[in-house]
């Protein structure tokens, strides 16, 4: 990302804080694993989409129509040592140079500094609650501000969340994020394509993960949005599962929801395909519903429909296929309204993707659902879990668990699948698992 982009990101910001007042965002920090170790660093996605400055340590300061500065970085100086033995980093001069803030201070002065930049400032936006050590060194400066007022200096008196301008910010994405998300969508089809090709029975999970992640990095994108799931058989029914430690048995199906991230933005793919290479035929029936539901869904991605709509199509069809297939008996309006379906269907259709994978933005405007716009990402992800003890449904159905996800960028007209490139039909899972 250029930092031009980040420049137009602050200048919007500084417009929408306004004259008088301050913002402030603190970077991630580091935590320890075990002695001497970190877990790997990721950057807090509000702060980097202000800063493109990838350090711990760090606090940005935004002071609208500031005559010595409007932007200014507080993060580590740079330490000859330090560079040594943890890489380079970039000091305050790079803070200044590479980064583009006004000014740089080093962090261990902070204390000392803070207190009079939030000085006869009205409104102070910070991401309130998010980071304890912010909250209080806050409070604390604001004290220390009133301890002088007789000095004349008048402390903030309005604490605002930063979280409402930023997060709004974000869920409309410019050509510039567009391009790194078309990237790791591209990127992580072509993994999951590679994943579908390399499966078969007698694998265990955790090495269909490996493919994953070897074709992430091998196409130059280390880092993973989130920890992969490769969940076989029974296994595609615990939503969240990661243990990824079972071996692949024929007959089962195999659920991959898997994908990588470019320069901090996120792709979100799931699909779900038999380990033979062949759909057994309940499986074939209860995959075509998810696809249909599916398709269903995607249907109502266009500018103008509300959020909720493409939930309400995959629950219809959902539901009616059911109980065609006799896993659900009743009137289908009746299952509806009873959110029978729930037992099977359990989650929503999707969410808003970027930075994160469950990216920020609201889904409700003054209680009502919000209307779709051109720019904003979601993923369209419905599925069907049956438990392997539900008593209720035919065994044939018990423990096949399927989902099938896509990134889906809402456009003028309509929208764009971003990540299309991963086959989801039967015959062209069933054609492409024939070959290999
Ligand atoms: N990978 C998490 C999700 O699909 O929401
Ligand atoms: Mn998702
Ligand atoms: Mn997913």
């Amino acid at each position: 990302m250029k930092q031009i982009e980040f420049k137009k990101r602050r200048k919007h910001l500084m417009q929408r804080i306004g004259k008088g007042n301050i913002a402030l965002i603190g970077s991630a920090s580091t935590r320890a694993r075990n002695r001497d170790v970190d877990y790997p660093f990721r950057q807090d996605s509000d702060f980097y989409y202000l800063t493109g400055f990838n350090e711990p340590n760090a606090l940005a300061v935004f002071i609208p129509d500031r005559e010595q500065g409007e932007y200014l970085l507080f993060c580590r100086e740079f330490d000859e040592k330090k560079a040594l033995w943890e890489g380079a980093h970039a000091g305050l001069e790079g803070a200044t140079e590479h980064f583009e803030a006004d000014d740089a201070f080093p962090i261990d002065d902070l204390n000392d500094i803070l207190p009079g930049l939030l000085e006869n400032k009205t409104k102070v936006f910070y991401p309130m609650g998010r980071d304890s050590e912010l909250d209080h060194s806050l409070l604390e400066w604001i004290n220390h501000i009133r301890s002088q007022s007789r000095t004349g200096v008048v402390a903030p008196g309005e604490l605002v969340s930063l979280e409402h301008i930023l997060h709004e910010m974000r869920l409309f994405k410019s050509a510039a994020e567009l391009k790194l998300m078309r990237r790791a969508a591209e990127v992580s089809a072509a993994a999951h394509v590679a994943a579908m090709q390399k499966c078969k029975a007698g694998l265990y999970e955790y090495q269909i993960e490996a493919e994953l992640l070897y074709h992430f990095a091998q196409n130059g994108l280390r880092a993973v949005a989130y920890p992969s799931i490769v969940a076989a058989g029974k296994n595609a029914c615990t939503l969240h599962y990661t243990e990824n430690a079972d071996k692949l048995k024929s007959g089962d199906l195999l659920l991959i929801d898997a994908g990588a991230e470019c320069d901090h933005y996120a792709a979100d793919i799931t699909r779900t395909f038999p380990i033979s290479g062949r759909f057994s035929e309940p499986q074939k029936q209860l995959y075509q519903l998810v696809l249909d539901a599916q398709s269903a869904a995607l249907e109502q991605i266009k500018p103008g429909t509300p959020w909720n709509q493409a939930h309400d199509a995959s629950v219809e069809v959902l539901t009616k296929g059911l109980v065609e297939l006799g896993l659900l008996k009743g009137k289908v309006k009746k299952l509806i309204k009873d959110e029978k379906y729930k037992q099977f269907y359990m989650h929503r259709i999707g969410h808003w993707l970027g930075m994160d994978v469950h990216d920020v933005g609201d889904y409700k405007i003054s209680q009502e659902w919000r209307l779709l716009e051109q720019g904003m990402v979601l993923t369209v992800e419905p599925g069907l879990y049956i438990p392997v003890d539900c008593k209720t449904v035919d065994a044939k159905w018990r423990g096949i668990g399927i989902r099938i996800e896509d990134d889906v960028l809402v456009t003028a007209q309509g929208h764009e699948v971003l990540t299309s490139a991963v086959p989801k039909t039967v015959e062209d899972i069933e054609a492409l698992m024939q070959v290999h």
